[in-house]
Formats: C-alpha cells, sequence, structure tokens
C-alpha cells in the first residue's frame, strides 16, 4: 500500500505564512508581538528547546526573551518574576520550561500565570475552556496534531481515534481535541495500566502515539489502512551516525509503513508543529491584547 506521508515541516511552512500576515498586521498598529521563556537551572534537552523557539521567534520577527534563571531560586523569587511579566506590556505572552526543579511546586508556579498569557494553554482555566469547546489557546502538541489532521484533509468525524499515552501535555488534551463538534471522532486513550493495548491500538483509524518508547508500535499492533500520527522524539544511539545518535519517534516506521494509509514522520513530523502551535498562540495572545484594550 502506498502511503501519505504526513509532513510536519511542509505544513507548519503553509502556517508560518498566515501568521506572517498577521503579524504584519499587528506591526502596521504598532505592536509586534513578544514572547518570554523562563528557564530554570541547566537542563540539556530544555536548552535546546528553547534555542529553536529563539530562532522560530526571530525569523518570524516575534521579540522574544529567554530568562535564564539558577535552579537554587526560591519558589517565591520565581513567582515573583511570574507576577512581573503578567504584567509586562512588551510581553503577550510566555511559558515556563519544564521540568522544573524538585523543590518547586509546578501546579503552584502555572497557577500563578496570567491565563491570557499561558501560550502554552497549561493554565486550568485554559485546559478547562478548550474542554468546553471555549478556547483561546490550543496546547502546543495536540494543538500541532489536529492541525496536522485537518490539513492533510484527513476526516476524522466518526473515526476511532486511540491515543496512546495520557501526560497532561499531550495524551488527555489530544483525547479533549478529537472529540470536540467539528472534529466529531470517538477517542480512546490506552495507558500503562491498559490491560491490551494492542487489543485497542488495532481498532483505531487514526492512531496518535505518545509513549516516550523508542519504536513502541509494530505493524501487528495497526489495523490495514490506519492514519498513524507519531508524537515520541526519542534519541537512541546510532553508531553509523556522525553524532553517535539519532532521533526515531515511538513508531516503527519501517515495520508499519506498508500497512498504513498515512503516516507522519520523526523527525519532521510533530515536532515542527509543536513548535508553529506555540508561535501561532503568542500571534493571538498579541491579538487578544488588542481586543482588550492593552498592548
Ligand atoms: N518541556 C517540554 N515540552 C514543553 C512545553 O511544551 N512547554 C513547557 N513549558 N515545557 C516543556
Amino acid at each position: 500500500m502506498s502511503y501519505l506521508l504526513i509532513s510536519g515541516t511542509d505544513i507548519s511552512n503553509q502556517i508560518y505564512g498566515e501568521i506572517r500576515e498577521r503579524i504584519a498586521k499587528l506591526k502596521e498598529k504598532g505592536i509586534i508581538p513578544g514572547l518570554a521563556v523562563v528557564m530554570v537551572g541547566d537542563d540539556p534537552a530544555s536548552q535546546v528547546y528553547v534555542k529553536s523557539k529563539e530562532r522560530k521567534c526571530k525569523e518570524l520577527g516575534i521579540r522574544s526573551e529567554t530568562i535564564y534563571i539558577s535552579d537554587n531560586i526560591t519558589e517565591e523569587q520565581l513567582l515573583a518574576k511570574i507576577k512581573y511579566l503578567n504584567s509586562d506590556p512588551m510581553i503577550h505572552g510566555y511559558l515556563i520550561q519544564l521540568p522544573l526543579p524538585d523543590h518547586m511546586d509546578t501546579d503552584r508556579i502555572i497557577n500563578a500565570i496570567d491565563p491570557k498569557k499561558d501560550v502554552d494553554c497549561f493554565h486550568p482555566e485554559n485546559v478547562g475552556r478548550m474542554l468546553v469547546g471555549d478556547h483561546i489557546f490550543y496546547p502546543a502538541t495536540p494543538g500541532g496534531v489536529r492541525q496536522m489532521l485537518l490539513r492533510s484533509g484527513i476526516d476524522t468525524e466518526g473515526k476511532h481515534i486511540v491515543v496512546v499515552g495520557r501526560s497532561n501535555i499531550v495524551g488527555k488534551p489530544m483525547a479533549a481535541l478529537m472529540i470536540q463538534k467539528g472534529m466529531d471522532a470517538t477517542v480512546t486513550v490506552v495507558h500503562s495500566k491498559s490491560k491490551d493495548v494492542s487489543e485497542f491500538t488495532r481498532q483505531a483509524d487514526i492512531l496518535v502515539v505518545a509513549v516516550g518508547k523508542p519504536n513502541f508500535i509494530k505493524a501487528d499492533m495497526i489495523k490495514e489502512g490506519a492514519v498513524i500520527i507519531d508524537v515520541g522524539t526519542n534519541r537512541i544511539e546510532d553508531p553509523t551516525s556522525p553524532k553517535g545518535t539519532r532521533l526515531v519517534g515511538d513508531v516503527d516506521f519501517e515495520d508499519v509503513k506498508d500497512k498504513v494509509s498515512a503516516i507522519s514522520p520523526v523527525p519532521g513530523g510533530v515536532g515542527p508543529m509543536t513548535i508553529c502551535t506555540l508561535m501561532d498562540n503568542v500571534v493571538r495572545a498579541a491579538e487578544l491584547s488588542i481586543e482588550s484594550g492593552s498592548k
């Protein structure tokens, strides 16, 4: 069976074209969208994410500020920084890069973010708004997957979408978005305590996998003609690569590719879409700041 390759690189470039037009309109009104990223400590993976966010902002003409904070900062000091960002009119949206050091209460920190500036869509108010279908922002990864399906012409109405993984960042919001009116899917979420993961994945018309296990999904776990969205980004050792490592998804691409009707690759699939949704949210936050009367 030949398959459609769902390229997050191509789809995100299409969306960036639209985002650039919105940024130009904001600039005509004297507004430059501004994003701040708060990075506590020096987690190497987080540093890579933060740098790619900075690079994308620069490319698009979004003002970006990365605030590096030592990991021995107290929770109260971080809360004071958040209070400042909530009131800074140049910053339309910001995020606190996770994971935070162990001595911090992540929920308390997220709760302190002004929901209007919460471009990660992590604040409970925004999570609730998304659940009732009255969102202001989309969560970055599930919002990106939604666009991949919509812009690849994959019909979700009445389809059985199986989401593997139940994280607050991907699995849970993914399921919430797919049952909304407009997407109209029937959704099953399976997770580490599910009795027989394959029993469910084999029923999926569309399978979204976010478990962080390299090459976890094999051909015998999917239905013929399924659409596969691979959210995993796992770095594995590869002596044949110059770096000695390479990125692979949660789906064994080579094993499943002849059985699927469409599949997203890793890299070049969900990854570029995640940052694209974040950029979209920053521009949306700037647009909303006009509607609410502040710049
Ligand atoms: N760490 C890994 N992914 C993310 C993300 O999407 N947002 C934040 N704030 N931290 C992360």
